[in-house]
């Protein structure tokens, strides 16, 4: 009867632990663009903010994420070594599970990270690896709201007065601010539910610049995550200079320290 009683008492507690155990989660790193916008030699996703590169700011977020599993960069065909060598110097190799070459649209890149995650995920997080600032709290925010919805973004309010205008830049009307969010990553997925998405947008010639628009495309709902403005996409050159001012502010100092 005893023995019975706790048997009992351990199954349930098994069970306990499994049915608290969250969905296995990928986070997916897009940093094959160009950056075109920030100009000079060295694409932005390698240039240091406070001597750590941007995308392995980003990458780290991702790391120390405890609702994180593994992580897939995307990058240059030319670039794999390079990032790979550089998470090794950073010590961010833990959870990487590949690094892959992306495709010629920001749509594409993020197509074959996703596919490049582990079939066991069940959740997959993506990522610009320009948002540089993005914090381990927001990256855990957005997935727990991708958990309880399928479809889930970071985004924040915007700050100026936005007007509609017609072809000639006259002014049409005035947007209601309270209305208007910016989209910014990450963006967390239900993994199979994108993968499907994903692919109906690439059979149809579909072209979305944010992953949401996949999914707004076929009418499901995307709720959105307060991430603060801070979470801003590294851009042009001035980006550069607020980012550092940013982190400074947070206390940090030179090489991440
Ligand atoms: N990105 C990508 N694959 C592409 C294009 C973009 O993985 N074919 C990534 C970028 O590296 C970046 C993120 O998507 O981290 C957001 O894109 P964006 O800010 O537009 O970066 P770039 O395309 O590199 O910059 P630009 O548009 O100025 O050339
Ligand atoms: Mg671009």
């Amino acid at each position: 009867m005893k023995r019975k009683r706790r048997l009992a008492g351990l199954v349930s507690g098994v069970l306990r632990v499994a049915l608290r155990r969250r969905p296995r989660t990928a986070g997916v790193i897009l940093a094959a663009g160009s950056g075109t916008r920030m100009g000079g030699e060295i694409p932005k996703q390698f240039l240091p903010v406070l001597g750590v590169p941007v995308l392995i700011r980003s990458v780290r977020a991702f790391d120390r994420c405890p609702s994180i599993d593994e992580i897939v960069i995307v990058t240059r065909e030319g670039d794999i070594q390079n990032v790979e060598d550089l998470c090794k110097e950073y010590g961010v190799s833990a959870k990487l599970k590949r690094v892959i070459a992306g495709g010629e649209t920001r749509q594409k890149s993020a197509f074959l990270g996703v596919e490049a995650t582990s079939k066991n995920c069940r959740f997959v997080a993506i990522h610009d690896a320009a948002r540089c600032l993005v914090t381990p709290k927001i990256v855990v925010s957005v997935v727990k709201e991708a958990y309880r919805h399928r479809a889930a973004t970071a985004a924040y309010p915007i700050a100026d007065t936005v007007k509609r205008v017609d072809r000639r830049g006259r002014i049409k009307e005035t947007i209601d601010r309270g209305e208007l969010l910016a989209a910014a990553t990450p963006q967390a997925f239900d993994r199979d539910y994108y993968v499907a998405v994903a692919a109906y947008a690439e059979k149809k010639e579909t072209s979305v610049t944010d992953d949401n628009a996949l999914f707004e495309a076929v009418g499901q709902t995307v709720y959105t995550v307060n991430c603060g403005s801070d979470n801003f996409k590294v851009t042009t050159p001035d980006d550069l200079v607020r980012a550092e001012a940013t982190l400074r502010a947070r206390g940090e100092k030179e090489n991440g320290l």
